[in-house]
């Protein structure tokens, strides 16, 4: 069925796919519109010339890049990125903190966002938030063993935890092969602090806030693009 914001999530994709420049190595995203931003880069490599390398955030973006005809590259020969582009499921304006993980995509999102010298999101406008965690649950990454126990912990913190399944009922596997549990905690008011309640739980990989990551937010709306730095 058709993504009414499809066209805002393809004009702010173009914007921030227009910062790539050749000799750039460049972070691929994921989701409806970071795979915008991966059609734009594999049109400028055809049409303009543009020449870059790329690490994807997933193996379905993985498989888009080569798609595109993207030359990809690896941390091993590449260790640090020029540039990372990716969505985002909610922003907060004010600081640009950013919950990410609904595709289920956080865990190489993140090592691929904090290898990066600017990660630049895109986003239709419907994603800013007053304060993470109103719109959408905080994904958090589980190794399998165990990961009951992982939950109650989440429970404890605050958090209702539903771990992620697929249609027939199956578990929701990352690229990984773990969990996701999706925690919908009451409005996030000191995600500095969540993120560390989080991570001090054995069995957790990864969590879906990003704080203080993003150097650039491009969205699109009604209004037109905005653009928005910390
Ligand atoms: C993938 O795991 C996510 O972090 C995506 O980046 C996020 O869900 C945004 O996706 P859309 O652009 O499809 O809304």
């Amino acid at each position: 069925q058709p993504d009414p914001a499809a066209a805002f999530k393809q004009q702010s994709a173009i914007q921030a796919a227009s910062l790539v420049q050749t000799g750039m190595a460049v972070g691929l995203g994921t989701g409806s519109t970071a795979k915008f931003v991966v059609a734009e880069l594999g049109r400028r490599i055809r049409e303009e010339g543009l020449r870059i390398t790329a690490i994807p955030t997933s193996i379905v973006t993985e498989k888009q890049a080569r798609e595109e005809g993207i030359p990809l590259t690896t941390f091993g020969q590449q260790p640090e990125l020029d540039i990372a582009i990716d969505g985002a499921d909610e922003i907060e304006p004010a600081t640009l903190n950013l919950i990410k993980g609904l595709g289920g995509a956080l865990l190489w999102e993140k090592i691929v966002a904090a290898a990066a010298a600017q990660f630049v999101v895109v986003a239709d406008a419907s994603k800013y938030v007053d304060h993470l965690g109103l719109r959408c649950p905080l994904p958090v990454e589980v190794i399998p063993f165990g990961w009951e126990n992982a939950a109650r912990k989440l429970g404890h913190l605050g958090a209702q935890v539903t771990p992620r399944r697929m249609r027939d009922g199956s578990f929701f596997l990352t690229d990984e092969k773990n969990l996701i549990l999706d925690c919908v905690f009451p409005a996030i008011m000191e995600p500095e602090k969540l993120s560390a309640d989080l991570h001090a739980i054995v069995g957790v990989v990864e969590h879906g806030l990003f704080l203080h990551m993003a150097t650039q937010t491009i969205t699109a709306g009604p209004e037109g693009i905005r653009v928005l730095t910390p």
